[in-house]
This record gives structure tokens, C-alpha cells and sequence, in this order.
């Protein structure tokens, strides 16, 4: 999971962690209730994270850029629908596994295919720092 990227990596270890704690709360039943919390740190952290990594890519120069950064928005976009979704209709379990799904299993694959081939290109370049 990691890109080699030393601020890249930091900040996906700061998501994972959050990831892994809401699932640790769906374990134990208490989801419902974290799940608003959970959405406005992702809402708040992956946006700044996102910004970060684009701001490296136009720096490097990544040929992928504007697809990358099209998927970093089309997954603000769903963090933002369920987000009002238990705004308006309060929590339930059916968003839980909608937040896992959409959101931690959305952010596990991105990491592992995206920001890797990413990782790769700024290590042709030598510029993982
Ligand atoms: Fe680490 Fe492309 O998000």
C-alpha cells in the first residue's frame, strides 16, 4: 500500500487509521452513531490529501493527472450524497455498509491501483520527496 511518497503516505496512513476505526465501531454496533463524524473527517482530510497529491502531480508533470483527479472528485461527490443522505434521513445500517463500500472499499482499491502507478512514476523521476 505504499506509494514511497514520505507526505502521500503519511496522510493515507492518517485515512487508514480512521477507516479501520469506523469498521471497528461497526463491529461492535456503535457505526450509526460515528458515522456523520466519520464523513466530516473524510470530507475535510481527503480533500486536503487530494490537493496535496495534485498539486505533486502537476509539479511532476503526471500524465494521468486529470483522470486521478477526476476520481478524487467523483469520490467527494459520494462522500457528499451520503453525507445528506443522513442529513436528511438520519443513520441507518443500510449507510453503514454503503460507507464501507463506497468509501473504505472505494479508498483501498484507489490506493492500491492509482496512487501506486503514481508512487512508480515519481520514483522514474526521482521525485518521491
Ligand atoms: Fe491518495 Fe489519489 O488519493
Amino acid at each position: 500500500m505504499k506509494t514511497g511518497h514520505p507526505q502521500i503516505d503519511r496522510e493515507h496512513k492518517e485515512l487508514l487509521d480512521h477507516i479501520n476505526s469506523f469498521m471497528d465501531a461497526c463491529r461492535v454496533g456503535t457505526a450509526s452513531s460515528e458515522i456523520l463524524n466519520m464523513l466530516r473527517f473524510l470530507k475535510t482530510y481527503t480533500q486536503k490529501h487530494f490537493a496535496h497529491e495534485e498539486d505533486i502531480q502537476v509539479k511532476n508533470q503526471y500524465p494521468y493527472y486529470k483522470e486521478h483527479k477526476k476520481l478524487h472528485e467523483d469520490f467527494i461527490k459520494a462522500i457528499l450524497a451520503i453525507e445528506e443522505k443522513v442529513l436528511q434521513g438520519g443513520s441507518s445500517i443500510e449507510l453503514v455498509v454503503e460507507v464501507n463500500q463506497k468509501v473504505g472499499f472505494w479508498l483501498i482499491e484507489h490506493i492500491k491501483v492509482e496512487d501506486i502507478k503514481l508512487g512508480k512514476y515519481l520514483a522514474s523521476r526521482d521525485a518521491l520527496s
